[in-house]
């Protein structure tokens, strides 16, 4: 029997799997919608692996070698493939603006999945600093199976991301190191507290999990929060990176992070209301526990009581909603929509970037273990 991608040691194996599978099969649609790059697709990055190669974790030894030893005792591998919890999916019978939606998140989750995979494994291969190839090559080993089981899924549907061809054609966003720390660890820690809260939420609704992935998702989220835990010591090593100017970039990135995600996710009514979700409730209990978790190494965090932090978010939702329609149209009229809808969504941001954010201690000790 062929090996699964749940089961590889490394990301070479687990990627080979999916390179096996997409050969019986591909599917241009699902490529093409994860080709995509604007705003609100994920993106795949590159960066100045020289610089990260550099990094010297010698002022978190002890805390760095307790989370590596964690990583390769290896607790979720054989994980992430379908087992006898998998209940049939029937997709033929699914409402299709449901279908739409959720084919869409999960091939965007896909992408984000594997985009992750492929900046580590770069890093890895390009790297020769000990510390951070092995980091690097953890942490593409995850998220290769995490790709891989997304892909399973899709398959179950008819489509699937072509891996290979993403790799090779996507377009690669240049970020500096330390804008890679801010975005990465965000992203992780978003990560790990969007699947926990939905998680945690279908465990007790559980008339409301329409897809068995979700039954996945406790452990998928404690692979994220490992990954966010290692940006947060590859921060440490440098304490200007949490201080002085950085710190306008960090609240840049929260703001970017958590209004992108906002704006994503209520362009799927459907797929929430399927969950019995409600969007906004969903995004402040994301906010509140990525906040609480950022913490750990970033010296701010976001006012989202302020008053002027939901609205933002509505604003610049709808100017992004008003904007995607123009975009379909022609004429002048769309024209018009178009720029003013942009200029409200720059408004928008610039409304929420300008909130007054709070400051706190960061812990001597940045470790955390996963408490939601
Ligand atoms: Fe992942
Ligand atoms: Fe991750």
């Amino acid at each position: 029997m062929n090996m699964h991608s749940a089961d590889a040691r490394t990301v070479e194996e687990a990627l080979a799997t999916q390179e096996a599978a997409q050969e019986k099969f591909d599917s241009e649609t699902a490529t093409q919608v994860a080709m995509q790059d604007t705003l609100l697709t994920p993106r795949f990055y590159t960066t100045d692996f020289d610089e990260l190669d550099a990094v010297d974790v010698s002022p978190v030894r002890a805390e760095w070698d307790q989370l590596i030893a964690q990583m390769q005792a290896d607790p979720n591998r054989g994980h992430f493939k379908k087992n006898e919890n998998w209940d049939h999916v029937d997709w033929d019978g699914m409402e299709p603006q449901l279908k739409k939606e959720f084919l869409d998140f999960l091939i965007s989750s896909c992408t984000a999945e594997f985009s992750g995979c492929v900046l580590y494994k770069e890093m890895k291969r390009r790297g020769s600093n000990q510390d951070i190839t092995q980091l690097f090559q953890l942490m593409a080993r995850d998220e290769a199976r995490h790709a891989g089981f997304i892909n399973d899924a899709l398959r179950e549907a008819g489509v699937a991301v072509n891996l290979g061809f993403l790799t090779q054609k996507k377009k690669y966003t240049y970020f500096r190191p330390k804008f890679i720390y801010y975005a990465t660890y965000l992203s992780e820690k978003i990560g790990y507290a969007r699947y926990i809260t939905i998680f945690r939420h279908l465990d007790a609704n559980p008339e409301f999990r329409f897809h068995p992935i979700f039954k996945w998702f406790e452990e998928w989220c404690n692979d994220e929060f490992s990954h966010g835990e290692a940006f947060a010591l590859l921060m440490k090593t440098d304490p200007k990176l949490t201080s002085g100017i950085n710190v306008l970039w960090i609240k840049f990135f929260l703001t970017a992070v958590y209004s992108t995600m906002y704006v994503r996710d209520h362009q799927r009514p459907a797929f929430h209301k399927a969950l019995g979700v409600d969007p906004d409730w969903y995004a402040h209990e994301v906010f509140t526990k990525t906040s609480a978790l950022s913490q750990q190494i970033f010296p701010i965090t976001l006012d989202i009581e302020h008053p002027r932090w939901q609205r933002g978010l509505v604003r610049l939702q709808k100017a992004n909603a008003d904007l995607a329609r123009a975009k379909t149209q022609t004429g002048l009229g769309a024209a018009i929509t178009r720029l003013t809808s942009q200029a409200r969504a720059a408004a928008a941001f610039v409304s929420l970037f300008t909130i007054p954010s709070k400051k706190h201690a960061v812990p001597v000790s940045t470790r955390m273990e996963p408490a939601y």
